[in-house]
């Protein structure tokens, strides 16, 4: 037979199109687009669904060694399952430095914790919190070179920032040698200041997190990424945007023709401070930073979501336990909100959300849900065309779906490992049916269909969308 797998009847949706067509699979790459092809050992028969990319979710969490003696809930089995079950195909996690450590080691160590577990494809970003000079000379020049072309830096939390300096010199890296770089844009020493305010107005409940975090701060340190990436004439994404203070400033960056990405996630289309505010403790499972804001916050999302502001929408899955000494309950429920780990789950109701909120009430179209859920986060981290489109010679990673199948959020049947989520009992339409990676089958019905192991890691190239103004033109 000339095909492993067809999909046939089903309408496939790219970024950029929209038609009827079957699907030829031959060893986990898509080989034939046409109508009426026949002779395959495995007929998916997808009539009355949708034919999407498999989701990319580069920004999420997993097995992430941290300090404080916290511990994520999901390794790389768990969250690619999770993230399988949901419709994504590929996930680009954390290989995070501690200050002291080689980068080398960082990836290494990355390595070791992922090795033979994953369900789908993966590949690395790196957190670069300690710019030595040889971290900068010679580690990240020839680590970009390897395959791992995109890292985060942050401008706050103690233990991982990098002050204006280092951040200059790490941009000034990445033009040279061709890297994406990720900012965590929140000002720390405002956040300090309002947190010791509050704690000693005696405010320590989670809510306060939101105070602390405020939108100004993260307002402040999105213009001042965006400075000192023109300063240095490289671009540079902003990640997990929560609303209008930051956005205004992208759009502002990207109107005077600077190459400045945004992303943004679920927890910002579908929470508010309110949700810091539930009842007891339970305000924990929303602390994230930046934190969830208001209802206007939530709608000035959507307009960056729906004009291109934002390229790239990612879970930013974070996973902690709520109820565990390990998790959100770290320093106990008395200790104040700081002491709370930052971090929501979101890697399996990703899509299903963007899907039902953006696509089904039509604040998006359904080849936008695809550009930001998988094609341009493929082309900002240097794995398109392998990754994110459907088109021949890519690989086989699919998604189709159900546009009008109704489900409720329930945390017990997520396939995460965190006892959690905070969109518990929300009602969505749309869900993936089935999905594909590398031809495979590795989730049907919501369910997971594949042995850990499945997943290979992926070498990212040098992405286009890296290289300074004047090299080359946009994307
Ligand atoms: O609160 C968050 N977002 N935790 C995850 C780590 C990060 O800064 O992205
Ligand atoms: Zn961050
Ligand atoms: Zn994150
Ligand atoms: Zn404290």
């Amino acid at each position: 037979t000339r095909f492993d797998t067809l999909i046939k009847n089903g309408r496939i949706i790219t970024a950029a199109d929209s038609y009827d067509a079957d699907i030829g699979i031959k060893d986990g790459r898509i080989v034939a687009l046409g109508q009426g092809l026949e002779g395959a050992d495995e007929v998916i028969d997808a009539q009355g669904l949708w034919v999407m990319p498999g989701g990319i979710d580069a920004h999420c969490h997993l097995d992430q060694p941290l300090g404080d003696g916290a511990v994520m809930a999901d390794d790389f089995l768990t969250g690619t399952r999770s993230a399988a079950c949901g419709g994504t195909t590929t996930v680009i996690p954390f290989a995070a430095q501690q200050k002291g450590q080689s980068l080398r080691a960082a990836v290494e160590d990355y390595h070791r914790r992922s090795e033979g577990k994953a369900m789908v494809d993966y590949a690395f970003h790196m957190i670069v919190t300690d710019p030595t000079e040889t971290v900068l000379k010679e580690e990240l020049p020839a680590l970009i070179q390897e395959g791992y072309s995109s890292f985060k830096i942050y401008l706050t939390y103690d233990d991982l920032k990098l002050n204006d300096r280092e951040v200059l010199e790490v941009l000034a890296m990445a033009r040279r040698e061709g890297g994406m770089v990720m900012v965590h844009a929140e000002n720390a020493d405002c956040i300090a200041y309002l947190t010791e305010l509050l704690e000693a107005q005696g405010k320590t409940a989670p809510y306060f997190h939101g105070e602390a975090h405020s939108a100004i701060a993260e307002r402040e340190a999105t213009h001042r990424a965006i400075s000192l990436a023109e300063l240095i004439d490289v671009p540079i994404l902003i990640v997990h945007v929560s609303g209008p203070e930051a956005i205004e400033q992208i759009r502002w960056a990207q109107g005077r023709g600077l190459r400045v990405y945004g992303e943004t996630c679920p927890q910002y289309l579908m929470l508010t401070a309110n949700d810091l505010d539930r009842e007891g403790f339970e305000g924990a499972k929303c602390v994230c930073s930046p934190p969830p804001r208001d209802e206007k916050a939530q709608e000035a999302v959507w307009q960056a979501l729906e004009n291109g502001v934002f390229q790239v929408f990612s879970s930013d899955h974070a996973p902690f336990r709520y109820d565990d000494p390990q998790g959100k309950k770290l320093h106990g429920e008395d200790a104040g909100f700081h002491h709370i780990p930052n971090g929501i789950p979101g890697l399996e109701t990703r899509l299903a959300i963007l899907f039902s909120e953006g696509v089904v009430k039509q604040r998006i179209d359904a080849t936008r849900f695809v550009a930001l859920t998988a094609t341009n986060p493929a082309k900002i981290y240097g794995l398109y065309p392998r990754k994110g489109t459907i088109a021949i010679g890519s690989d086989a990673d699919l998604t189709l779906w159900d546009s009008e199948a109704k489900m409720t959020v329930r945390n017990e049947a997520l396939h995460h490992a965190v006892d959690y989520t905070p969109y518990e009992g929300v009602e969505l339409t749309g869900r993936p049916v089935l999905t594909l990676c590398r031809g495979r089958v590795v989730s049907r019905g919501g369910e997971p269909m594949v042995d850990a192991g499945h997943g290979l890691f992926l070498k990212c190239d040098k992405p286009q969308p890296a290289r300074p103004r004047g090299s080359a033109k946009g994307f």
